[in-house]
């Protein structure tokens, strides 16, 4: 078992206090809190072999060149994925789902062609996809959501045929934490010839994630919400069909020759390999560095504890919140099947009201949406309060928070 005492050692953020009160920091789905060794190496980055990648024959550039391949790799071994060819750096989950949908989605769907999307999808997992179907024109089916807050697979089977072209679904919900049987829905959807794209967004922080065992198309995730800096995030493809594909973004880096035909009165152009042919401009450097670090991190403190601890605090919390009248917890209550994320309501207050309260104990949660609109009106809600749990997190300030949680409850 991980010991969150000693891995707070290294988050200096957490020492802070807040309106008075030592920082509680629950709001883990949106964005985690970073590690020394993320800070220190984005530092010695800048302050040691700053230089543009993959452009000049000169030691700095050969040297961060170096450190931004090993950042692919290094991404690739914490999947399972095959080697750096298959993982492509963007910013983030939404601009890797939006890389599928344009590179591989503009060209291959059409007419009767159907994506199939669950209800439970972040906004990033709905709006591409409705998006292009307006140029392109194919269908957009929705798989529903039971009202636990787990996903239909019945539905799912009923609503799979010839016609899906693409499965999108998430690993983990960003609302519920509700983990999905995503090795059983590849299956099926292989079965029809569709592929599949996962958003990882919540599991490859939280779960091992292997691509291989998952047998999966796509993942998409984002760096800043497993330690590393914002603005860099993976999207894993199997080489093979990012071979296929044609770029998304055109630009430096992402040729391999440009050459002006004197005839034809046009360019020629031929892409780079993997993943470089989807890298156009100059990368986040930085960020890949960074995110390396924050891979190590979590690779020493082990995916497995990290599980452990979580599956823990949430046993917890929803043990001690029961103890609550006026609060209503949404999404099962089996702390097996789910992430460490816990949506919930207090009779008579809106979310923000919740939130605001609990931030004037120094406690940070999420109110809102979440991006997640369609499982927040399956659940007849306008918003939730939403408190999420990571690694340096303990039981002591969840016993803080369901403390003024019940100061609320009088309020
Ligand atoms: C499940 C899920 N998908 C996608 C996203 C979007 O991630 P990003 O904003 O890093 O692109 C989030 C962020 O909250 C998420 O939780």
């Amino acid at each position: 078992m991980l010991d969150p005492y000693k891995i707070r050692e290294y988050f200096p953020i957490l020492k802070r206090k807040i309106n008075n009160h030592p920082l509680i920091y629950f709001d883990n789905a949106a964005t985690t809190q970073k590690p020394r060794q993320v800070i220190e190496a984005i530092k010695e980055f800048y302050e040691k072999c700053n230089a543009n990648v993959h452009r000049a024959i000169h030691t700095l550039s050969q040297e961060a060149s170096e450190l931004y391949e090993n950042a692919h790799e290094e991404v690739a071994k914490f999947i399972n994925a095959n080697g750096m060819e298959e993982i492509i750096f963007v910013r983030g989950t939404t601009e890797a789902i939006n890389l599928v949908a344009y590179a591989w989605g503009l060209r291959n769907l059409k007419g009767e062609d159907e994506v199939l999307v669950t209800l439970m999808e972040h906004h990033s997992n709905i709006v591409p996809w409705e998006m292009l179907s307006k140029i392109n024109g194919f269908q957009v089916k929705y798989v529903g959501v039971k009202n636990d807050g787990t996903l239909n697979y019945e539905a799912f089977e009923n609503a799979i045929s010839e016609k899906t072209r693409m499965v999108c679904l998430s690993h983990v919900s960003n609302v519920t934490g509700v983990i999905n049987d995503v090795k059983k829905v590849a299956k099926i959807a292989h079965e029809y010839g569709a592929l599949v794209l996962v958003d990882g967004a919540q599991s490859v922080p939280h779960l091992l994630v292997s691509v291989k065992d998952l047998d999966i198309d796509f993942l998409a995730f984002s760096g800043h919400k497993m330690l590393g800096p914002t603005g860099i995030g993976v999207l894993y493809g199997k080489r093979e069909i990012l071979e296929e594909m044609e770029p998304f973004h055109g630009g430096g880096e992402m040729i391999r020759e440009v050459t002006f035909n004197t005839v034809t009165k046009r360019c020629s152009i031929s892409w780079n390999d993997l993943p470089w042919k989807f890298e156009a401009g100059t990368p986040n450097i930085s960020g890949g560095v960074g995110l390396m670090a924050a891979v190590r991190y979590l690779k020493d403190v082990g995916m497995e504890n990290v599980k452990a601890h979580e599956e823990t605090l949430t046993e917890y919390v929803m043990r001690r919140m029961q103890e609550l009248e006026k609060v209503k917890i949404y999404g099962p209550k089996d702390a097996s099947v789910k992430c460490g994320i816990i949506p919930f309501s207090v009779d008579g207050l809106s979310s923000h009201d919740i939130a605001l309260f609990l931030d004037s104990y120094g406690i940070m949660i999420r109110s809102g949406f979440h991006c997640a609109q369609p499982l927040h009106e399956k659940f007849n809600l306008k918003s939730s309060a939403r408190a999420s749990f990571y690694i340096y997190n303990t039981r002591e300030e969840i016993d803080r928070f369901v403390e003024v949680l019940k100061e609320i409850e009088q309020f």
